[in-house]
């Protein structure tokens, strides 16, 4: 692994700039508390969280919530595929012969859910991207769940974009299963310039090429302190080993990932004229939701479904003043046509 891999990091050797973070988390998740990690798209949640669980030493279940969006059939596919949870010292656990498919409640009182994990040692069960979920109701009830019983036995690690994840796990209400159960939040941040600039001179030290102090700092005005673009610059750089051609090459295929990412919205039926029009809207500055309503002739309801679901995408944050603008330069540059 380098720093310059595309993959997540698992190796906490190659995630950069993030030790306090990752000290924190292991130090929560060591505790066996639970811990959400918010952020927005390509600022490194997968990475952490894999490099906390590697520090751990022991294994865990992914669920990545965008590639199979149902918790229950998730968690028991990544239990099937698991075959076994190994753990630390060495001893196998058979898996969970737990059949979650059927309805929670039944479920949960059945006693092989529990004997089932009663029996087995600690593992860590990471949720990504959690707001993509359906059934957020009845993932909490599990999780809620999980938690009065299991505590000791299973502990999760939840990431998702800033106020998408699943509300009811980061702010459960009095109605909420999860209320009065803590739950540790973790907001990750993109980088400052001199982080940026001081990880891509070590990334490039490391495939022994050199950058000037230009370049980098040219690189990181346009891909901004978004750990993953940077990434892909290092990337690109390796291959083309010219500090321009391997940014116009960085920024030619982050408006094509842009672009698909768009497209599959569309696919998935989001209603993306819309949200291409706050986008649009959100391109040239930061605004407020009473601007956004005045650019975009939405309703109230309307323009809030919409911007929920920019905010679950990753895509749009909101500032300390409630502006909201676009996370990453390269989705707003290409909203604006900047990129063509
Ligand atoms: N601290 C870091 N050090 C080195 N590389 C990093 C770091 N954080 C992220 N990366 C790189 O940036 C890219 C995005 O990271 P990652 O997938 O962990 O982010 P994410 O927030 O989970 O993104 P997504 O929204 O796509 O799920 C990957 O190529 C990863 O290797
Ligand atoms: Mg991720």
């Amino acid at each position: 692994m380098k720093l310059f891999d595309t993959k997540p990091k698992s190796d906490p050797h190659f995630l950069y700039g993030r030790e306090k973070e990752l000290e924190n988390l292991v130090d929560y998740l060591s505790e066996k508390n639970w811990v959400i990690l918010l952020g927005p798209r390509r600022i490194g949640k997968t990475s952490l969280a894999e490099c906390a669980i590697t520090k751990l030493k022991q294994k865990a279940v992914i669920l990545d919530a965008r590639e199979n969006n149902n918790f229950v059939k998730g968690l028991n596919d990544a239990l099937a595929k698991e075959g076994s949870i190994s753990i630390k010292a060495g001893i196998k656990v058979p898996h969970l012969p737990i059949n979650l498919e059927i309805d929670y409640k039944k479920n949960l009182s059945t006693k092989n859910l529990n004997s089932a994990i009663k029996k087995t040692k600690h593992f860590f069960v990471l949720i990504d991207e959690a707001q993509w979920l359906k059934n957020p109701k009845k993932v909490v009830m599990l999780l809620a769940h999980l938690y009065d019983y299991y505590y000791e036995n299973i502990t999760f690690i939840i990431t998702g974009s800033m106020i998408g994840v699943m509300k009811s796990i980061i702010d459960p209400g009095a109605q909420s299963p999860l209320y009065g159960r803590a739950i540790t939040k973790m907001e990750i941040k993109r980088w400052g310039s001199s982080t940026s600039i001081s990880f891509l001179k070590a990334g490039t030290k490391e495939i022994g090429l050199d950058l000037d102090d230009k370049s980098a700092v040219n690189i990181e005005e346009h891909l901004d302190g978004l750990p993953g673009w940077l990434t892909l610059f290092g990337y690109n750089y390796s291959h083309i080993k010219n500090p321009n051609s391997a940014l116009t090459e960085t920024i030619k295929e982050a408006k094509k990932i842009i672009s698909q990412e768009l497209k599959s919205i569309a696919e998935l039926g989001i209603g993306s004229p819309r949200l291409l029009a706050i986008l649009k809207g959100l391109s040239k500055e930061p605004m407020r939701f009473v601007d956004l309503l005045d650019s975009t002739g939405f309703s109230n309801a309307v323009l809030s479904n919409h911007l929920n679901t920019l905010n679950k995408l990753g895509y749009v944050e909101k500032n300390e003043k409630d502006r909201y603008f676009i996370s990453d330069p390269m989705l707003a540059q290409f909203i604006s046509g900047k990129i063509e």
